[in-house]
């Protein structure tokens, strides 16, 4: 359906994030004819850009980051003239006056406004106080704000910010980013649990032994050392993404597709998590940080020597959580998380253990050749679904094989999946919130990460760096699972490629 008119104001609109992910996603949806009409887009940030330079700048980012085909001067220039560039600081008082002075055509005025916070952190609280100020949005939809990840940086925070937030806006007029909420595979599992009849007798502790959620990068912190030395992996990617999906994995089924009704269930599951104590950090959560290393036969230079980190920094570039769900499904059943930078690999995937056979009539190498079913939902790179099972090895005797059930997107999809930015800036448009987070989310999943931030925060890393660039993680994370007589998969897609 065609979406209604809408004028999006992006704040930080210099920035990386407005030129590597929100225009080159927004010029994919003006080639796919997704984006409303009329639509216009108004940067704003403080500095001082023609509004020829300011596309110039655009345009950058979406030859490097555009997942189209190169696009031609002509279809370029009909998508820049939406486009405006205001220079503004984000402490004038009269700030909402000065952008509406930007909108030049009458339609914009009663045209939905959505304000997208794509600045640093530092930047929301007075941006949302100035509109707040200047402008009356509480609990009219034709207003809606969208706000970037870091959501604070600790409980205390984030409460202040959504109590900022909530001054000016209404709950469902605010949409907090997490955008591996808009990712085509996470967007899946939901498919995948409930909307298959075979998943959900065996989906709990009875028949899973366990889960792992990895998200390894291999890229390092590039530019990004001032804001990554003071967040971590922690805060950076446990709070939020992997958070979101041990949600999807573990959460209930939900009874419709109702915004709240999603989020309730995803509250519930944070809330059922077993909260950590202070003593108990060392066996639930490990903290490693790469040094110098290689990455596919290029060395890679530590942590600690990446722009705008300080040379003796403690923060955290790989993190393990071990977590147990306190509820009538999971109990009992550990939840590996596993994030980390500078990993031998780019790869997220979760995979869920089931239980061993309760017994088995097989002798021999056959039985020794028996592994527990594995069921890998593939994330990135790799888009797909595998199942391990076991196999009859064809020939006169009884031999078994682990084999694998898998369909990939590749095969089974003609079309590439919208970036997630995609996705998610679309359902700002329509007004649906349901992939954002809510308030009472964020601060759930603070809640159960604070105890072990407090826990490294009080209590330096004795040994940092302590991962070598290209290995994945130091030996503490391989102990921790050992130590439950258990050990960290080899994502699917590098054991096909025999990639250890
Ligand atoms: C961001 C983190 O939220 O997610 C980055 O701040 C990280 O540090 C990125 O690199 C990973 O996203 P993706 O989509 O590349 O997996």
């Amino acid at each position: 359906p065609q979406l209604e008119p809408a004028t999006l104001f992006i704040f930080g609109a210099s920035g990386d994030l407005t030129q590597r992910k929100i225009i080159p996603a927004l010029y994919n949806l003006f080639l796919g004819g997704f984006l409303p009409q009329p639509f216009a887009i108004i940067g704003v940030s403080r500095t001082d850009f023609t509004e020829e330079a300011f596309h110039q700048h655009l345009r950058a980012g979406v030859d490097r980051f555009s997942l189209q085909e190169k696009h031609t001067g002509e279809t370029w220039r009909q998508f820049t003239s939406l486009i405006r560039y205001i220079a503004c600081d984000y402490d004038t008082p009269d700030m909402y006056e000065k952008l509406l002075s930007a909108m030049d055509q009458s339609w914009q005025t009663t045209a939905n406004q959505v304000f997208y916070l794509a600045t640093p952190p530092a930047l929301f609280p007075e941006i949302i106080n100035q509109l707040g100020a200047s402008g009356s949005f509480r609990g009219n939809q034709q207003f809606r704000i969208v706000i970037e990840k870091p959501f604070g940086r600790d409980l205390a925070s984030a409460r202040e910010l959504n109590a900022a937030l909530l001054q000016v806006f209404e709950e469902d007029q605010i949409y907090r980013i997490d955008h591996y909420l808009g990712k085509e595979t996470v967007q899946n599992i939901l498919a995948f649990r409930f909307a298959n009849a075979v998943w959900e007798p065996v989906w709990n502790r009875n028949f899973i032994d366990h889960v792992q959620i990895t998200v390894a990068e291999q890229l390092g912190i590039g530019r990004r050392g001032g804001y990554y030395d003071t967040a971590g992996a922690l805060r950076d990617m446990m709070q939020n993404h992997l958070m979101q999906l041990l949600c999807l994995v573990a959460m209930e089924p939900p009874t419709s597709f109702h915004p709240d009704e999603i989020r309730n269930k995803k509250v519930d599951v944070m809330n059922a998590i077993r909260p950590i104590p202070p003593d108990r950090v060392r066996f639930h959560a490990v903290r490693g940080q790469y040094g110098n290393g290689w990455i596919e036969d290029t060395p890679a230079s530590g942590y600690r020597n990446e722009p705008g980190v300080r040379p003796d920094s403690n923060t955290e570039t790989f993190a393990v959580l071990k977590l147990f769900i306190d509820n009538w499904r999971w109990q009992g059943v550990p939840f590996y998380l596993r994030t980390g930078k500078r990993l031998p690999a780019r790869v997220s995937e979760i995979s869920l253990q089931f239980r061993p056979v309760p017994h088995h009539p097989f002798a021999g190498p056959a039985a020794d050749a028996i592994q527990p079913n594995r069921l890998a939902i593939q994330i990135e790179p790799e888009e797909g679904i595998l199942l391990r099972t076991q196999a009859k090895v064809p020939g006169l005797g009884m031999n078994l094989k682990p084999v694998e059930m898998h369909y990939t997107y590749r095969e089974v999809f003609d079309s590439l999946s919208p970036d997630a930015y995609e996705t998610l800036l679309v359902d700002v448009l329509r007004g649906d919130p349901g992939l954002f987070m809510r308030a009472d989310q964020v601060e759930a999943a603070w809640s159960v990460i604070s105890p072990v931030l407090n826990f490294w925060e009080n209590t330096p890393a004795s040994q940092f760096p302590n991962y070598q660039a290209g290995q994945w993680g130091p030996f503490e994370a391989e102990k921790l699972i050992i130590d439950d007589g258990r050990e960290w998969f080899l994502p699917a897609c590098l054991e096909k490629n025999g990639k250890k």
